[in-house]
């Protein structure tokens, strides 16, 4: 029989296999689409809006483990937000890549002049940017070598990714005047962003009284 310790930190690393493995899934539905042709009419566009939409809800849901941690009281929620927000990065690495590859076909000059002739794309591609930040300190050597405080200070930068990525979405739907997913994502987030606040505020004055 394993130790107690030992059979714990098997179930953690399992729990996280299955998390990142299911996470997969919209991933392989969208190469499944390319290998067999049943993205519609407009396989780019489809495959950029996807890899968009799966950027911005794995986003979302690495947001809510701080909201799930405080109000469960469950500490172990923590051990996947690391697994969420590499998630996050892995989905806006598709999304660029799709738009810079099939939009683009890695025509540099051209994707240069599309970023400013269409703002939406230089403010994704600033919350690309900070995400690919976060994603590069995101190991436990980064930890060590920035220090806590300062790594939390960076982390920080989730809260200004957030908004970036709704105003993205906000722009480039506005051309379309199609508003209706960008309130749903942009109520979403600020819920999350405002428990955040709300719980942060209460902890300090805690701290102060
Ligand atoms: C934090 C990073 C990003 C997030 C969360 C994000 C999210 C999104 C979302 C939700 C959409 C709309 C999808 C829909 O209509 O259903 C979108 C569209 C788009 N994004 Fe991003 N994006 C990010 C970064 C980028 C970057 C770095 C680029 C390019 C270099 C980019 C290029 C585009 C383009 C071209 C579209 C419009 C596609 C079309 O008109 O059909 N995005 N993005």
């Amino acid at each position: 029989m394993l130790p107690l310790r030992l059979r714990h930190r098997l179930r953690q690393t399992w729990a996280k296999w299955v998390l990142v493995l299911l996470s997969l899934l919209p991933f392989a539905y969208l190469c499944a689409g390319v290998f067999w042709d049943t993205l519609g009419p407009n396989p780019a566009e489809s495959l950029i809006r996807s890899s968009g939409d799966w950027t911005l809800r794995f986003l979302c849901i690495t947001l809510l483990i701080t909201p799930l941690r405080v109000s469960t009281q469950w500490p172990e929620w923590l051990l996947f937000r690391r697994s969420l927000g590499l998630l996050t990065f892995f989905y806006a690495c598709v999304h660029a890549l799709c738009y810079s590859l099939f939009d683009m076909s890695l025509a540099w000059d051209d994707i240069a002049k599309d970023i400013v002739k269409r703002p939406f794309i230089a403010v994704g591609l600033a919350g690309f940017v900070l995400l690919t930040l976060l994603a590069a300190s995101s190991f436990n050597a980064a930890v060590k070598a920035m220090g806590a405080k300062r790594w939390r200070q960076l982390h920080r930068a989730v809260y200004g990714i957030a908004l970036l990525a709704i105003l993205h979405f906000f722009w480039m739907r506005a051309t379309k005047r199609n508003f209706d997913e960008v309130w749903l994502y942009a109520g979403i987030l600020g819920v999350l962003l405002g428990f955040r606040v709300v719980h942060f505020t209460k902890r300090s004055l805690w701290k102060v009284s």
